[in-house]
């Protein structure tokens, strides 16, 4: 980090800068293109990224860009990615008037998705399954490290929405559905970025993507202030004190106000409340799309002028450089005030400064040991599997277990359409965009059933075996091509559940999908059933690690998984969504009106930890506390150990319950632990039109089946 001087003296240096640039000059760099815009065109999508030096002259030097994003044709090596991006920099630098050079942004969402060679790692909700902020923490310092060694200064991570739709096609994206949970672990992304020199974050999508009423991706999402404030803005603010430089925007619209054109989001709360003063870059081509799609701009030129006014620093534009004329045009006509112009430019400018590239137009990074890394990789993909059901002890597999065998003799059938591809692991941002390019990986990606063999007789067909592994799987996507009708796995799917749970055999069931794909009551017939999401390349073997027990699962449920199709309910709902059909017309109410597949928190293990005490002391409006926790078996284990919050009575009918703090320790055979909480207070209070509040009187405090009452007295 670098010091308060220093920081002075680089505002001054790009104050300087400013002052010497023409309009022009300064609506460049406001400018974002794909570098498909400056590469050859008669490029294949299996060739090496191949610039073509007039089409780049023309982007950099005639337009004056800011920056360049994304992977064109095959991913590169960090040592063509350096090429790339110097031939880049080189000109940008060298051939413009006041050689300023551009930052170059990729998508490395689950890790180098875009670099042959890069480490992936599982997806984020399975890192959140892990609820581990030092997996998180170390995955996005290891990715930033690998973005630094290819020259690339610009993340477009974490993303920072908060599942509440299930049927979105980038759920899988998201920390999960709790608020909390999604800021720690946000927190912990934007850290580990960081941690590394010359590497910028972006918080995305602000604000309120991951709700749109229809699931279906950049539509509209119906949400009350009220609401947004309670649910999805606090990761942000969490990221934004944490230090993230830049924010990407929502696609979306929310109540039918495009992100893209809403000052009132973009400027009034981000910098007015948040005091964000970092870059915000729209998403992909988002700007036009108020004129085409969103349809509240009647010409190209209005949609520019709307979404500067409203806060967009830089336009993903991607494939053409109007925006520079039309920048440049509303100015000289008056309707863009040349101050905004000033105050976008600086920013990026001051983005640049803050990670050298007017030094050192290249970051640069030597990453730890390959092996490390991967090491690391399958750690996440272990800790992120969620053991969902496991019925008479099935799982492990070893002798003394209901396989009853050594497992090397064990014939395990390994079927299903996530039993034999690398991509149903890495799920998408895996060397494709869509990630479902099986010839993308080299043909010794591991698999499930290829890892299997290694310490199963994987030979035999499913009638012939003693148990079944049944690898369920979504075909990896994302965005609008990851939109779909029903949440329902597909009948084909359902189908060979059933007749497998019908051979009589042990089924073990791995949930290889983006989302939680609705089951049938087939389902509850299977011996044993895993959530593995998108685990990373090394999920496979974290897999089979699991089910030998070489591995114990300690993953919960990040999210609320339905049962039915109409359940599309979270944890955090409230009494009233409970209720039963019978209106509560017994003496006691029956709040039994929900009944998820696997609720929020699920999740078993080979052996249980305890929980021996928990304590809560309150200190106004501070709530604190410890737990104490127990491994009576001999092996040691992790224990994850959620802290849920209830406010009995608010002037806003209050959630059921909330989480209000977690733990992850580990502990060794026979140790007992007491650890320490803090309960979030955006956990017990609510936003209403005064703002946030929390309100005195009764709450309690939950870790599974203890409770532990507690008052909040007026302040
Ligand atoms: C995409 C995504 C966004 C990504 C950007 C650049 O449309 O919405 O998450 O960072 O474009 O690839």
């Amino acid at each position: 980090m670098v010091g308060a001087e220093e920081t002075r003296a680089g505002q001054d240096r790009v104050r300087s800068l400013l002052a010497q640039m023409t309009l022009r000059e300064k609506a460049g760099q406001m400018t974002q293109v794909t570098i498909h815009t400056v590469c050859d065109p008669a490029m294949g999508p299996q060739d090496a990224a191949r610039l073509d030096p007039e089409r780049l002259r023309r982007a950099v030097v005639d337009f004056g860009v800011g920056s360049i994003l994304n992977v064109a044709g095959r991913p590169l090596n960090p040592a063509e990615w350096r090429a790339l991006v110097t031939e880049i920099q080189e000109m940008a630098t060298g051939e413009t008037r006041l050689g300023i050079p551009i930052v170059y942004g990729l998508d490395a969402v689950h890790g180098s998705g875009y670099t042959r060679g890069g480490t992936l790692f599982p997806h984020n909700l399975n890192l959140a399954a892990s609820w581990r902020e030092d997996l998180v923490r170390e995955a996005a310092r290891i990715t930033a490290e690998e973005l630094a060694e290819c020259g690339v200064p610009w993340n477009f991570a974490p993303v920072l929405d908060v599942g509440r739709q299930p049927l979105w096609s980038r759920f899988f994206e998201t920390f999960g559905e709790d608020v909390h949970l999604a800021k720690r672990l946000g927190v912990a992304a934007v850290e580990g970025h960081l941690a590394v020199d010359g590497i910028a974050a972006c918080g995305k999508h602000f604000l309120g993507y991951s709700a749109p009423a229809t699931g279906r991706d950049r539509t509209t999402a119906w949400i009350p202030e009220n609401r947004l404030r309670d649910v999805f803005l606090p990761p942000f603010r969490a990221a934004i004190e944490a230090g993230v430089q830049t924010l990407m925007v929502n696609s979306g619209d929310i109540n039918g106000v495009p992100v893209h054109a809403s000052r009132e989001l973009l400027t009034d709360l981000l910098r007015g409340e948040l005091g964000f003063e970092g870059v915000v870059v729209s998403d992909w081509e988002d700007v036009i799309k108020l004129h085409t799609i969103h349809r509240v701009a009647e010409t190209p030129r209005e949609a520019v002028r709307l979404a500067v006014m409203a806060g967009v620093d830089m336009s993903m534009t991607p494939y053409d450089l109007d925006f520079v004329d039309q920048i440049c045009e509303l100015v000289e006509s008056g309707d863009l005030p040349e101050s905004r112009i000033d105050e976008a430019a600086l920013r990026v400018l001051a983005l640049k400064e803050s990670l050298g590239l007017f030094e050192r137009p290249l970051p640069s990074a030597s990453p730890g040991p390959k092996r490390e890394r991967i090491a690391l990789s399958l750690e996440a993909a272990a800790a992120g599997l969620v053991l969902l059901e496991n019925r008479e002890n099935t799982l492990p597999l070893t002798e003394d277990s209901a396989a009853g065998r050594d497992p090397s003799s064990l014939r395990l059938a390994v079927v299903g359409p996530g039993c034999d591809s690398p991509t149903v692991l890495s799920g998408s941002w895996s060397q494709t965009w869509q990630g479902d390019d099986a010839t993308a990986f080299p043909d010794d990606a591991a698999t499930i059933a290829r890892v299997a063999s290694e310490y199963f007789d994987t030979t035999p067909q499913a009638e012939e075996a003693d148990a079944i592994l049944l690898c369920l799987a979504e075909r990896p996507s994302v965005e609008k091509p990851g939109d779909i009708d029903s949440l329902t796995l597909d009948g084909e799917q359902q189908s060979l559940g059933r007749a497998l749970t019908g051979l009589g055999k042990p089924v073990i069931a791995v949930l290889l999908f983006d989302r939680p794909r609705i089951l049938g009551d087939w389902i509850d017939a299977c011996a044993a059933v895993i959530w593995a999401g998108r685990p990373g390349p090394e999920g496979a073997r974290a897999i089979v690690e699991t089910l030998l027990g070489h591995r114990g699962p300690s993953g919960r449920l990040p999210f609320t998984y339905p049962r039915h199709p109409g359940e599309l309910v979270s944890y955090s709902h409230r009494w009233t969504d409970r209720l039963g059909r019978n209106y509560g017309l017994e003496k006691d109410y029956r709040f039994d009106g929900l009944n998820p597949r696997w609720p929020f928190c699920a999740g078993r293990s080979y052996a249980e930890g305890m929980v021996v005490a928990l304590e809560v002391e309150v200190a106004g409006q501070r709530v604190t506390g410890s737990v104490t926790v127990r491994n009576p078996g001999a092996n040691a284990i992790r224990m994850v150990v959620p802290i849920f919050v209830r406010d009995h009575y608010a002037s806003v009918a209050p959630p059921v319950e909330r989480l209000g703090a977690f733990v992850s320790t580990e502990l060794e055979p026979g140790e007992e632990r007491r650890v320490d909480f803090e309960v979030d207070p955006e956990s017990m209070g609510f936003h209403d039109d005064d703002g946030f509040r929390i309100e005195p009187g009764a709450f309690s405090a939950r870790v599974f089946d203890k409770v532990q009452e507690f008052t909040l007295l007026p302040l």
